[in-house]
Formats: structure tokens, sequence, C-alpha cells
């Protein structure tokens, strides 16, 4: 497939991860990539793998200075974008209880969804020009409960955020969509055991992979998802099947 060819797609987080396995996925299927992450030595690394069709950009998505200056960075060289994929993030503690304080909460909301919001606004105009789509990276903890509710809160919001997105700037001919990965192989998860143990929760037996996710980004960012905006697409193994693979 060579759904990307001719066109420039900015992803966040894509030094590492889901993040990178998107970069490889556009760059694959023909698209110009700015790999945007805080972590610039390791996005050059990513852009090494691109195969001469990418470029590093610092990018840090909790400074609007910083996401604006990424995505004009991205513009200038390549001339045009295509594709916002804000896939920059992760849970700022573990099983954090309801009574996380202000503090907790608020840096939580202004890392996932203000800084999703941020990666929007700066990249927006020139997805207009386009006819561009966004996806944004969500989680399964935004749609059923699996604990640490500052994080699953901050997710789901960015549903709210795309179906809203979606109808206001549907007739400019920008689509939205969020996807939402379950477990999915990654740093995130510094010990193997955890991810071994996981494997029970899911009717597929096995957890995610970050090309998993990387696959349903590049769907909704293409011309094959053109009438599909606003939704929220779950990644995720069958885990929201509920119990029924559990039971004899
Ligand atoms: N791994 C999972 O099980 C899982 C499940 C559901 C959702 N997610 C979501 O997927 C996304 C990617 O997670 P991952 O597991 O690939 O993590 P990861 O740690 O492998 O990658 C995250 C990337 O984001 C970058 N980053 C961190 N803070 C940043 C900032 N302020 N600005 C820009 N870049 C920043 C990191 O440097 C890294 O390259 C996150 O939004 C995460 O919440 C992950």
């Amino acid at each position: 497939m060579n759904r990307f060819e001719g066109k420039v797609a900015f992803v966040s987080g894509a030094a590492h991860g889901i993040g990178r396995a998107t970069a490889l996925r556009l760059a694959a299927e023909g698209a110009a990539v700015a790999v945007a992450d805080v972590e610039l030595a390791a996005a050059e690394q990513v852009v090494a793998e691109l195969g001469g069709q990418g470029i590093a950009v610092e990018c840090d998505i909790t400074s609007r200075a910083s996401v604006d200056a990424a995505v004009a960075a991205t513009v200038e060289r390549f001339g045009r974008l295509d594709v916002l994929a804000q896939v920059a993030g992760h849970n700022l503690a573990n099983r954090e209880p309801v009574e996380a304080g202000d503090g907790q909460w608020a840096r939580q909301y202004d890392f996932t969804f203000t800084g999703a919001v941020r990666c929007v606004e700066a990249a927006l105009p020139h997805l207009v020009a386009t006819g561009g789509a966004v996806v944004l990276v969500g989680s399964i903890s935004g749609v059923v409960a699996l604990g640490t509710n500052p994080y699953a809160a901050a997710k789901a919001a960015l549903s709210s955020l795309v179906r809203n997105l979606a109808a206001d700037h549907g007739p400019s001919g920008v689509r939205f969509n969020v996807v939402a990965p379950a477990t999915v192989a990654t740093r995130a998860f510094k010990d193997p055991r955890v991810l071994e143990e996981l494997k029970a929760i899911y009717p597929l037996r096995r957890v995610g992979q970050p090309e998993d996710v990387a696959a349903a980004v590049a769907f909704l960012a293409s011309a094959d998802a053109a009438w599909i905006t606003g939704i929220t697409l779950p990644v995720e193994g069958g885990l929201t099947t509920g119990p029924g693979h559990l039971i004899g």
C-alpha cells in the first residue's frame, strides 16, 4: 500500500514505542514524516530508519511555543501537512488515587489533553489547506475502568474533543479521530512479567504490539477512512467484549 505518497505527516512522541511504529508505517506507505519528540537524539535515530524521507524535530507537547515551532519547521521543510498523529504521552503516576490532589490532576490533564489541543491548533491551518486528518492516541482506560483516574479521565476527554472538532471542521474537509489502545508492549512496561500476565485478560491471548496501533492510526489517517470522523476506535485485542472468554 502507498496511501501516503506525496503526503506529509507530523508524528509526536515518535522517538519510541507506538509513535515510532507510526512514523515507520506512514513512511513505508510513502509519507514524508516529521519525527517529533522531546528526545531529539532518539528521534534522529528513527529518522535514520525511515530511509531518507523524514526530519527529526524537537517538540515538547507541554509547551505551546515548542509545538508551534516544531509544526512550523515541518511545513517549512516539506511545504505542506496532511496528517497529524498525536502519540506523545504517558501516565504520570501509576495507580494514583482519586485523592491525588489538584496538582496531579492538573499536570496529567495539561500533558494528555491540552498537549493534544496544542498539537491540533498548530496543525489545523495547514490541514485545512490539504483536507488532512488528525489521529489522537487515547487509551482503552478512557473507555473502561482500569485504574489511574487522572490518566483515564484525560484520555477520555480526547473522545469528546474529536467529536466536537469533527463537527466544527468537517465542512472544511479535515477529519479527527482517536485510537484507544489497550496494553501495548512498549518501554512503558518496564517489567516483561507484567505483559506476560496481562495476556490472560485478552480474548486474543496476547498484548498488543506498537505495529498493531500504528496500523489503526494509518487507516484512520488515510483515504480509506474518508467517511469516518469523530470516532474512538478501540484497538484492544477484544478486551471490551467482557469476561465471556474466561468462562469455560
Ligand atoms: N503502551 C501502552 O500500553 C499504551 C496503552 C494505551 C495508550 N497508550 C498511549 O500511547 C502513547 C504512546 O505510548 P508508548 O507506550 O508508545 O510510550 P513510549 O514511552 O514508548 O513513547 C512515548 C514517546 O513520547 C515522548 N514524549 C514524552 N513526553 C513528551 C512530551 N512532553 N512531548 C513530546 N514527546 C514526549 C517520549 O520521548 C517517547 O518517545 C501514549 O499517549 C500512551 O498514553 C499506551
